[in-house]
């Protein structure tokens, strides 16, 4: 540390020392927060920089840490513990399921869930295979890859746009599927071709400066491989070859004829294109090293195992004015309770709305303003990686029209023995159907409608599945969330963002970021600046 560094943050600690000492705590970690040293309870909310909480941040207050009890050790739960420990604080979590990470959730062999109708099943995945069931991919921005980095969690490219994947509209008369890479060349190609025609013959005069016009069309000569003297959509080689070119003798052969134009846009392909514009699903994607579940494990493993209570699940949250007391049914079916100085509610807020409570009825309000969304997915263990030795596709998504909406090619394990596709994820209707049938008939249902795509090997390679459908799984019961307007700022939100009393909230659903792992963490950090801020701040 340099010598002006030093002196500077000497004369903010003696001036601090002074507010503190006429003002008491309150006017000195206000201070704080107007030199920037401490989140103000204003900024408290907000979640573009987060400090997290420290042992340190005592030191001139007389106060110290306090007891909180956790209701949930999802993703929101864990990381509101972890941040807390940082301090000091006492944290427990109490758990239902019989494991921690919530929706983080990864089925290797052996993995057993029994759904809400209770229909067990037990994942037969070979050695080293596995799924993930809840949340698989990381955009690069978002902070779980900085809790990867902090807690050590080895990350690697999760592939979600892939050139040589397919795309299989059935209900636009598609008989065998199209690669991206063609599908996209036709698309580009004829929305290049009309507009630089358009734009050519002056369609376009009142918009554009002939300058304009120039640029316009050197750039969709580029962007559509158009010739550039008729300014039409031809075969360029970007469509794609069979076989690709070679040695000298062996220049390619291209994949057929361009499409005709209606053809092109009948088939529906164009829709698939924006996602990969997706600030939140670019690529670069990232995923955990040997599945999502990592990062849970390491936060549970930082938190101290012994602080989480797994099978616990609460009857009843009672506020008291200097305090919460959490009434619970233990592993065991015995009734017990906890009381804490805080509260952090972490769980589905459908299900934590059926808690008896008195936290009063804005924030009853609140919770019933979200309700739960479905998804699902069904993994299918091969024996072979057929789709990379048949159809060259090395992760990446296929997308289909069918009830399957889209299937995943593994982004790990390449050239390995076996593999496991995801050979359905989809949401609302499709996976509630999905999740009503038995194991075995999703099952049935994913490999006949995948074999229209893959062809034969989709079952004669077939292993093993495990699949699940989160609104039917027990003490979560949806994938995400219907959330209101203005998300977390939303009016009928604001008691549960901003609480005034002992219980905080965490959760994706209370973020801007409902059904990533980024929402939770954000929201978790948002709980715990707030809890911290108070506890700070509070009489001695
Ligand atoms: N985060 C989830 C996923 O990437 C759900 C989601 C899908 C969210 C698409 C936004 C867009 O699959």
């Amino acid at each position: 540390m340099s010598d002006s560094s030093t002196s500077a943050s000497w004369s903010r600690r003696g001036f601090l020392r002074a507010v503190g000492v006429s003002g008491g705590a309150g006017t000195m970690f206000a201070a704080m927060g107007a030199l920037g040293l401490a989140p103000t309870a204003e900024a408290a909310g907000a979640t573009a920089a987060f400090s997290a909480p420290s042992a340190s941040d005592f030191t001139l207050t007389g106060r110290s840490a306090a007891s909180v009890v956790i209701l949930g050790g999802g993703i929101a739960g864990l990381i509101s513990a972890y941040e807390l420990g940082k301090a000091g604080y006492r944290c427990t979590i109490l758990e239902p399921r019989s494991r921690t990470g919530g929706r983080n959730f990864t089925a290797r062999g052996g993995t057993t869930e029994t759904d809400v109708f209770g229909r067990k099943q037990t994942a037969a995945f070979s050695e080293g295979q596995y799924m993930n069931c809840g949340p698989a991919r990381l955009a690069q921005w978002m902070v779980t890859l900085d809790y990867c980095r902090e807690l050590r969690v080895p990350i690697q490219v999760f592939t979600n746009t892939n050139a040589d994947a397919f795309i299989y509209n059935e209900s636009a008369g598609m008989t065998k599927p199209e690669r991206y890479r063609s599908a996209k060349s036709d698309v580009y190609g004829y929305v290049s071709e009309l507009l630089a025609k358009a734009t050519s013959q002056g369609a376009l005069d009142s918009e554009l400066t002939s300058e304009d016009k120039e640029r316009l069309i050197t750039f969709l000569q580029g962007w559509g491989q158009l010739d550039s003297t008729s300014l039409r959509y031809t075969d360029s080689g970007n469509r794609g070859y069979s076989p690709y070119p070679g040695a000298a003798g062996t220049p390619g052969t291209s994949l057929g004829p361009v499409p005709g134009l209606s053809e092109v846009f009948a088939s529906g392909v164009g829709r698939y294109f924006s996602f990969e514009f997706g600030f939140d699903q670019a690529m670069l994607m990232f995923q955990p090293v040997g599945g999502m579940d990592q990062i849970p494990k390491a936060l549970t493993k930082a938190i101290g195992a012994e602080k989480v209570r797994l099978g616990c699940q609460a009857t009843k949250i009672t506020e008291l004015p200097d305090g919460v007391t959490v009434e619970y049914t233990d592993a065991h079916g015995h009734a017990r309770a906890i009381s804490a100085d805080y509260l952090i509610a972490a769980m589905p807020p459908h299900l934590l709305a059926k808690l008896p409570h008195n936290l009063g009825p804005s924030v009853q309000t609140g919770l019933q303003a979200i309700t739960p969304a479905s998804a699902s997915k069904i993994g299918l263990e091969y024996k072979s990686r057929w789709w990379e030795t048949d159809y060259q596709i090395y992760g990446g998504i296929t997308e289909t029209d069918l009830d399957l909406t889209h299937v995943w090619h593994p982004s790990y394990d390449f050239h390995g023995d076996r593999g496991v596709l995801i050979g359905y994820y989809n949401y609302g209707q499709n996976a509630d159907m999905y999740g009503k049938m038995t194991p075995a008939e999703r099952e049935a249902r994913a490999i006949t409608l995948g074999t229209k795509i893959y062809g034969p090997k989709y079952r004669t390679e077939f292993a093993s599945s495990f699949s699940q459908s989160w609104r039917y799984i027990p003490h979560i019961e949806g994938a995400w969330h219907n959330t209101p307007d203005g998300g977390p700022d939303a009016p009928v939100l604001k008691p549960l963002a901003h609480p005034t009393g002992r219980t905080y909230f965490a959760g994706d659903w209370l973020s801007y970021m409902d059904a990533w792992q980024h929402g939770a963490i954000t929201s978790a950090r948002s709980a715990v600046t707030q809890l911290h801020t108070r506890q700070l701040a509070a009489a001695v």
